[in-house]
């Protein structure tokens, strides 16, 4: 069943839990995300990365996310993730995606507030959730592509994080229906231990009144953080990274185990579909506290 980002974290915040959001560049991706879900009855949100055009474009991935959702028996939501420009979002809009991310948190704050705010009353007047960024979530270089890749130092920096003040008026201002925040996350794999401001998670919970939080960066995080992390106010988790390393690895045992006999490529895409379905079923366990 198709619906909005926006019901699925409404509900989330009545009971308290996290609504997972997994990139689906391929079909195994697809495939093995929405298994997951139908297997422990949970809602999930698909969505397709403007930086993974380069595995499969919106236009060929999008079609077939909708039709995914339509047949799903559990509720799903099809969103564009950091889509960076009018014409991405208009189009993401038109294949029928529910939910867009504008993303134009590079930007300066004014023209992040003044663009996001003129794409979210577009997306409202056809129904359709918009989620964008303040504060800075890089990219470790290892994994997802998403961010501007950063040294090892910014991974750090709690400069980039988001300011509870800024959030406040920027929700205001531009009427959005979720915010990705920075504290302390990264895009791709992490090299170390992440080191993540929960307090900040909450006082900008406090600030936005009511408008879900996002956290980039999800996968690779310890159970522990993400219990914390929802407690403190986080209602989508975006994850990719280690779902797709960990669809890797299992193939890669799998071509290790047949070395002496022949390998068909179908074998290898179920392989990865029920890797992916197994990854994604235990962070939809901690997300929806299972
Ligand atoms: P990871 O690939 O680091 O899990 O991040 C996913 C993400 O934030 C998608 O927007």
């Amino acid at each position: 069943m198709l619906v909005t980002v926006k019901e699925l974290l409404a509900e989330a915040e009545k009971k308290q839990r996290a609504v997972g959001a997994f990139n689906v560049p391929n079909l195994e991706a697809l495939r093995g995300v929405i298994q997951a879900a139908e297997m422990l009855e949970v809602p999930v949100i698909i969505q397709h990365a403007e930086v993974h055009e380069n595995l499969i474009a919106l236009e060929e991935i999008g079609p077939l996310m909708i039709h995914y959702a339509k047949q799903a028996k559990v509720p799903v939501a099809v969103h564009l993730d950091h889509g960076s420009s009018l014409t991405a979002c208009i189009k993401a809009i038109r294949l029928g995606f529910t939910s867009i991310m504008y993303d134009a948190s590079l930007k300066e704050y004014e023209t992040n507030v003044k663009e996001t705010a003129e794409l979210a009353q577009i997306a409202h007047s056809v129904n359709v959730s918009v989620e964008a960024e303040l504060g800075e979530m890089t990219n470790s270089s290892v994994g997802s592509g998403e961010g501007r890749e950063s040294t090892q130092d910014e991974l750090e920096n709690s400069d980039l994080f988001t300011n509870p003040d800024q959030a406040k008026s920027f929700v205001e201002a531009t009427q959005v229906d979720s915010l990705a925040v920075s504290f302390g996350t990264v895009h791709g794999k992490y090299f170390a231990e992440p080191n993540l401001d929960f307090e900040r998670i909450a006082a900008i919970r406090t600030a936005v009144n009511g408008c879900p939080l996002v956290m980039h960066g999800g996968s690779g995080v310890s159970e522990e953080d993400y219990g914390k992390a929802i407690t403190a106010g986080i209602r989508k988790i975006n994850y990719y990274t280690y779902m797709n390393l960990t669809a890797g690895e299992s193939v890669k045992r799998l071509v290790n185990t047949t070395q002496q006999n022949e390998l068909f490529f179908d074998e290898v895409s179920l392989h990865a579909t029920a890797a992916v379905k197994e990854n994604v079923s235990q962070a939809l366990r901690i997300f929806n506290r299972l």
